[in-house]
């Protein structure tokens, strides 16, 4: 079983990133072998500064450590360390078609925000699907926000089979069962995002305890005083139940039955307890490891030459059978 997942450069991560990320990429590890990307050419999509992107690449880098993933075990890599991806990008544009791009939500909600609009913000996601395409992946863990370009991965590579002989495993999304959308705590309408929505409903991993505490202290609920999973209904309230779930690991109904309606108060003051002690222990680690740069260059050193031999024979291939002249 082959299981890769992309993160984008950043030492900014959010709880979002928490659940539908590093901790399927920890729970998924122990299933195969995993590759882990640190997706810094991705960075280069939307406005950015040099220097920012040297830093969020080691603290990102950092944070893949922190959060369970094993450097014995799997690869973490940045993206940038291994070329077969940039090339892999400009093969595949081959076999995708404008319409399907433009039909990118993120496309269309990212582009709105942004004063420049690079081409490489429109074609991002074949960048994505060279990723997981070259490593033969099976297991793709991701959130929900990720679902269209995995779908476009798999369309991708049913169609490049078809036209080219076979060469791709076609992946797999795996979505977890609950926190596959953690939403913004003041405007749980929208995914929680460091590059949207209201700063206040943004929960970092690297945020101070008092800080967490007031965040989820001030989150919006409704009017109701029953915690009651029911996003359609009760999308606040519903966010922090899944929330509690994702930081205790108790189920949803477990959960209700505790708090039933004895109040909104006392649950969220217990939620964000439950996310500091969460944090707190990967906080401690991170601190470390981000404190050792040439520690870092080494891992990733490392990783970059495992994912080069990785992706080379599926590079290899994309090139002899779409007819270049291979010397
Ligand atoms: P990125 O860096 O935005 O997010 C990393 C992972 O975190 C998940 N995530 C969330 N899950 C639940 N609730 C949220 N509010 C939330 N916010 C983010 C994302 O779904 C993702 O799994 N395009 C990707 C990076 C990428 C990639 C890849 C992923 C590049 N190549 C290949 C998988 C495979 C992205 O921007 O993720």
């Amino acid at each position: 079983m082959r299981i890769f997942s992309g993160i984008r450069a950043s030492g900014d991560k959010t709880l979002g990133n928490y659940s539908g990320g590093y901790r399927q990429y920890r729970a998924t590890q122990e299933q195969g072998e995993a590759l882990f990307c640190i997706v810094d050419l991705h960075s280069i999509t939307t406005a950015y500064e040099p220097e920012g992107l040297r830093e969020a690449t080691l603290a990102g880098t950092a944070m893949l450590f922190a959060t369970g993933i094993d450097p014995e075990r799997s690869i973490v890599f940045a993206q940038s360390h291994v070329p077969a991806h940039a090339e892999a990008a400009w093969l595949l544009s081959a076999a995708t078609s404008f319409g399907e791009l433009r039909r990118m939500t993120q496309f269309k909600d990212k582009s709105t925000e942004q004063e420049f609009v690079s081409a490489g913000l429109f074609t991002y996601p074949v960048l994505m699907a060279g990723d997981i395409l070259l490593h033969q992946t099976d297991m793709v863990p991701i959130g929900d926000d990720q679902r269209q370009h995995l779908e476009l991965t798999r369309d991708i590579a049913e169609r490049f089979n078809g036209r080219y002989g076979e060469t791709f495993t076609v992946p797999q999304g795996v979505y977890p069962e609950e926190g596959a959308r953690i939403r913004n705590l003041q405007e749980p309408e929208r995914l929680m995002s460091t590059s949207a929505g209201n700063p206040q409903g943004v929960v970092r991993i690297v945020d101070e305890p008092d800080v967490i505490r007031k965040k989820f202290k001030t989150a919006v609920t409704d009017s109701e005083r029953e915690v009651r999973h029911d996003p359609g209904a009760k999308p606040g309230i519903s966010n922090l139940v899944e929330i509690m779930s994702v930081a205790t690991g108790g189920s949803l109904g477990a959960i209700e039955a505790r708090y039933g309606d004895s109040g909104y108060g006392q649950f969220k003051e217990d939620v964000g307890e439950a996310v500091v002690k969460l944090f707190e222990p990967i906080q401690e680690r991170y601190r470390e490891l981000r404190a050792d740069d040439n520690g870092l260059r080494r891992l990733l050193a490392d990783g970059a030459e495992k994912a080069r031999e990785s992706s080379a024979p599926t590079l290899a291939a994309m090139y002899e059978r779409m007819g270049f002249v291979r010397l």
